[in-house]
């Protein structure tokens, strides 16, 4: 006779409504509580442990996924993109999903695989996108309809304390999209000059105060999340509250992207990409603040001017106010898109 199971109370928290990540369990399984999926959803919010995919008519409307289709998602996060260019590619397409988080990424293929996208038309792969020929070659693939990537964290990377990117709630300053590789955030700052942290600051978010905070952070240890937000908010005590919060969310995103290489991996991508793709076929990236923008914009034009794109966006394509109104994580979005050019001069 097997083991009767034993009964487990929810999670206790006081007041009416869970505050910490941990706590919300009904928002964590949308399965058995799609209520409370729904209702927070509707208020403007991400339920925990979930990512709502931004400009997804808009991308669908650029890549034109058909079935037969091979298409790539380079950064496949909870599979909401994946979902709808799937929806598309069916029956006979395919989709590759790349993802460097070892952590959710087989989450996502149990999601896609229960939504009825099983091996046949779904492959994940655990990669950075700046591997993407090394996927293709792996896969037999000489060149693909179409690609997307949405950059950045996703909203389960952000929202669990546990992963080390949340400004507001405790959790150890590690900030990797893939834990088993390079150092945390905790160690990289620990490591770090005043200068190189000042020259980190500047180019990864254009932070006006980098020299002085540098100074202030730089070569200390700092073990949870909020004590390194603690020290950023003493550290500009002279400014007004929402200053200083715009400072704290400046800061993790620098460091965030030094810590992931994600300016190095982006560049290796976007040179990669015309290669990558058959002729005619379309690329459309989402990028979140001015450093990736800057980068897509320059690489798409300089492929054009020389012949590697036959077309590319004249002007970014930004969410619409309704979709910004019901997730806010997509007003700093901007799209850009190209298409591979049939003859590379
Ligand atoms: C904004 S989320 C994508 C969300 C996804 N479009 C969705 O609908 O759920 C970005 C994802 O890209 C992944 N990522 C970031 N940089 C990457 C890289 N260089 N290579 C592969 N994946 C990366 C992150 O781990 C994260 O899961």
């Amino acid at each position: 006779m097997s083991e009767p199971v034993p009964h487990r109370r929810r999670p206790r928290y006081s007041g009416k409504y869970p505050r910490r990540f941990e706590e919300k369990y009904k928002e964590r399984d949308p399965e058995k509580y799609p209520e409370t999926h729904a209702k927070v959803l509707a208020s403007g919010k991400t339920p925990a442990g979930s990512h709502v995919p931004i400009m997804v008519s808009e991308i669908l409307e650029i890549l034109s996924p058909a079935p037969g289709n091979i298409v790539a998602d380079c950064t496949l996060g909870h599979g909401g993109h994946a979902s709808a260019l799937l929806e598309r590619l069916s029956p006979s397409g395919r989709l590759l999903g790349l993802d460097v988080d070892p952590i959710e990424l087989p989450r996502t293929t149990a999601l896609l695989a229960a939504r009825g996208f099983g091996p046949e038309i779904f492959t994940p792969h655990k990669s950075n996108y700046a591997g993407l020929p090394s996927v293709l070659t792996a896969e037999g693939i000489g060149g693909l309809d179409g690609i997307l990537a949405d950059l950045g964290v996703s909203s389960m990377q952000l929202d669990t304390p546990s992963r080390g990117f949340s400004t507001k709630h405790p959790g150890p300053l590690d900030m990797r999209m893939n834990p088993h590789r390079g150092s945390s955030a905790a160690q990289f700052l620990q490591k770090s000059s005043p200068k190189a942290l000042a020259g980190v600051l500047l180019e990864n978010a254009d932070e006006p105060r980098a020299e002085m905070l540098a100074q202030a952070l730089s070569g200390r240890l700092f073990q949870q999340t909020t004590d390194l937000a603690s020290a950023i908010r003493t550290a500009s005590s002279g400014l007004p509250a929402e200053e200083q919060e715009k400072t704290v969310r400046r800061v993790f995103q620098a460091i965030r992207i030094a810590v992931n290489g994600e300016f190095s991996a982006l560049d290796a991508f976007l040179r990669n990409l015309p290669l990558c793709l058959k002729p005619g076929g379309r690329v459309a990236v989402l990028t979140f603040h001015s450093g990736e923008d800057r980068r897509v914009k320059k690489a798409f034009q300089s492929g054009f001017r020389e012949g590697l794109y036959s077309a590319i966006a004249d002007n970014v394509v930004r969410p619409s106010p309704a979709e910004c109104r019901s997730n806010p994580r997509a007003s700093s979005a901007k799209l850009r898109w190209a298409v591979r050019a049939f003859s590379l001069s």
